[in-house]
């Protein structure tokens, strides 16, 4: 690693404290920064790691109002949830923090002051969105209507969660407000704006020109932003849930979530180094890291650096922002609206113990350069054929074989043959690769090449098959034993950023203290003699029914949303056709008549045949009911028809008219019958 900096300062996205995290967080941000921040540690690197919650926003207060509790219950629950996952995934921050602690409020509150201060805000005065009868402003979410792309009547005012379309509140039919239910009315109200597009030239030179290194798609949207030509951004809001605006006459108003959020990593720090925070934060011999998704690169990579740029007073800026990209649920996107998602504090309790499997599958497939899908068959497969049957599997043969032949004492290397090499050899070039990857945060091929120390172990072993080498030629044995206790001492490091937890387990197997980055290919961490301990299971096998369990949760989910898309669909009315005349009408020869015969048209999935009578004359019409009625529903029933429709033969079978159907949006057909039961043939007009 070039020595450019001193020490390296790595932040997570704040989890926002309305909801637990899922697979979606945690493949995109938390895990990768993990694996990161795992390596540096194990090169001996000065890292600190920072994350807390996300404690404001609009979300929080509208959770609150729902389940009739205060925001600070909703963010005392989750904060608890999200932190105690977080550590049962062996994720270890160094200060998990939050946005509505003492310190924050503080920092945020003179951050903002310094800004307002030396000038570098803007005022606008807009009209809002004003609730008359609750006697507040109101955020867009706190309005609600119908949705004029869908007709859906619990529309908000920033999105139709129906349709997912974006909206404005200005298009909501009958907008009402969510607190009082009254019509809203637009009122003034002033914010105070950060000029973002002064700092555009300077931007432009130091991402554009200045970091071309960072992921093309983090670089992309830096760039399409820009091009765009940046706006003042509003850094306060008319809420009561927040961080109050330090200035006089501000009452009722607090700063905006994003404006605070960025700043509580720098109020996470101060809580945990009060007095040695700045060297993290103001010294030039500091890399800063922000790990983050997609949907946050542009706080990230162009507000927060304007903010502490506006702010001087020496603070840095990222080296880099490797943000990723999202990861889906079987096929689906993941909402924690919805349920459809993985959540981090379930999987800890429906799979204990298997914390690495987690973390390895999605590393294994992580978003780094578009999104991607997790699948719990996929997840099953790559800990079954992956971690148990090619890592778990080498290292429980070298450890056992080693108490059965060598009671448990690491065997002599004796002599190499080129082969013994060979293997030796590549691990020095797979270290090279795994650093190179790590360092460029390109995880997934980093634990590929991790992997292949692995395969290179389970190849290795049933290449040369000591089990059976030592019926004869106990040296042999000693020398191939040798070889794969190293290689399994090479993975021991290798694979402590991804699984640390198997990790333990195999140093406590090989009973090594501590792992080294730089013993890793050197074969010097097991000296002959070196006594192991008792084997145990680095990985088990995930059964059908564990997966199977998980499969069946997210099938309900998918069920109840299908249901809930027919039903709105069922209720969507086709409009009205154009006009037509009277004489148009009076065209069609509308009668009762009644089933004499049904049956189905042999072949097809949606025709009957019916044989009616029409009062006028017995007739064949074939009607592409099925679907919705068996012959035995037809039989006697008084329906209506088109009489003096143009026949047309249809399988081969001459259908003279139609049968009036009602038609719902969904699709669902039902016969028209007249109210009680008259002559056939009765002209309906
Ligand atoms: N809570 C935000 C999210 O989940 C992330 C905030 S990151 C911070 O999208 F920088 F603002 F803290
Ligand atoms: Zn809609």
């Amino acid at each position: 690693m070039e020595k450019k900096f001193k020490r390296t300062l790595v932040t997570c996205a704040l989890p926002y404290a309305n909801g637990p995290v899922h697979i979606g967080h945690l493949a995109g941000v938390y895990v990768p920064a993990d694996i990161y921040v795992r390596y540096l540690r194990l090169r001996g690197e000065d890292v600190l790691y920072v994350c807390g919650s996300d404690e404001h926003g609009v979300p929080i207060t509208i959770k609150a109002r729902q389940q009739g509790c205060s925001p600070q219950d909703i963010v005392d629950r989750y904060h608890k949830i999200i932190a105690d996952s977080f550590k049962a995934l062996g994720i270890n921050f160094d200060v998990y923090g939050r946005t509505s602690s003492k310190v924050h409020e503080k920092n945020a509150a003179q951050f903002f002051r310094k800004l307002y201060d030396e000038g570098k805000f803007v005022t606008r005065e807009s009209e809002q969105y004003y609730d008359p009868e609750a006697k507040t402003f109101l955020a867009d979410r706190y309005i609600e209507g119908t949705c004029p792309r869908c007709g859906h009547e619990g529309a908000y005012g920033d999105q139709c969660e129906h349709c997912g379309s974006t909206l404005s509140p200005e298009e909501l039919i009958n907008p009402r407000s969510r607190l009082s239910g009254a019509e809203p009315i637009k009122k003034k109200t002033t914010h105070w704006y950060l000029p973002l597009q002064d700092y555009e030239q300077w931007l432009r030179e130091w991402i554009l020109d200045g970091h071309k290194e960072w992921r093309s798609t983090v670089y992309g949207q830096v760039k399409s932003w820009l091009d765009g030509g940046l706006q003042p951004r509003a850094v306060t809001r008319d809420l009561d849930w927040g961080v109050p605006v330090p200035v006089e006459g501000a009452e009722g108003k607090v700063l905006y979530v994003w404006f605070d959020a960025p700043i509580g990593y720098i109020s996470n720090t101060m809580e945990l180094l009060p007095d040695s925070w700045e060297k993290w934060w103001k010294s030039p011999d500091t890399r800063l890291v922000h790990f983050i998704g997609k949907d946050n690169i542009v706080f990230h990579c162009i507000v927060f650096p304007a903010m502490l740029k506006a702010y001087g007073d020496g603070f840095i800026l990222p080296d880099n922002v490797p943000a990723n990209e999202f990861l889906n649920l079987e096929g689906d996107k993941i909402s924690t609206s919805r349920g459809w998602a993985v959540w981090a504090h379930e999987y800890v309790e429906d799979f204990p113990g298997k914390e690495d499997v987690l973390r390895y599958v999605l590393t294994a497939n992580a978003p780094e350069t578009k999104d991607n899908d997790f699948s719990w068959k996929e997840f099953q497969a790559r800990n079954n054929s992956e971690l148990v049957a090619i890592f778990g599997n080498f290292v429980n043969r070298a450890v056992v074989l080693t108490h059965k032949y060598f009671e448990g004492k690491v065997p002599a290397a004796g002599e190499l043959t080129a082969a013994d090499r060979e293997v030796l050899e590549q691990i020095p070039e797979l270290r090279a690769s795994i650093e190179r990857n790590i360092e460029g945060f390109r995880f997934r091929e980093a634990l590929k090449d991790a992997m292949s120390i692995a395969r290179i172990g389970n190849k290795y072993i049933s290449d040369s098959e000591p089990w059976k080498v030592a019926k004869t030629d106990m040296a042999r044995t000693a020398t191939i034993l040798n070889v794969c206790l190293q290689l399994c001492a090479d993975l021991a490091v290798a694979f402590e950023p991804f699984t640390p937890f198997a990790c333990a387990r195999l140093r406590k197997m090989l009973s090594i203290e501590k792992a080294d980055w730089e013993s890793l290919g050197s074969a010097e961490i097991l000296p002959a003699g070196h006594k192991l301990s008792e084997p145990e299971l680095l990985f088990s096998k995930i059964e059908d029914d564990a997966i199977q369990k998980q499969l069946d949760r997210l099938a309900a989910i998918r069920a109840e949303k299908e249901a809930a898309a027919k039903a709105a669909a069922a209720a969507q009315v086709a409009p009205q056709k154009e006009e037509c005349t009277f004489d148009d009408f009076e065209k069609m020869d509308i009668r009762t008549a009644t089933v004499l015969e049904a049956e189905r048209v042999p072949k097809t999935d949606k025709l009957l045949k019916l044989t009616i009578d029409t009062g006028i004359d017995k007739r064949v019409i074939v009607s592409g009911i099925a679907e919705f009625y068996s012959p035995e529903d037809m039989l006697g029933k008084q329906i209506c028809i088109l009489a003096n429709l143009k026949p047309r033969v249809i399988k081969g079978i001459e259908s003279k008219g139609m049968i009036l159907m009602a038609k719902q949006g969904d699709g669902k057909m039902r016969f028209i019958t007249p109210q009680e039961v008259l002559v056939n043939g009765a002209e309906i007009g």
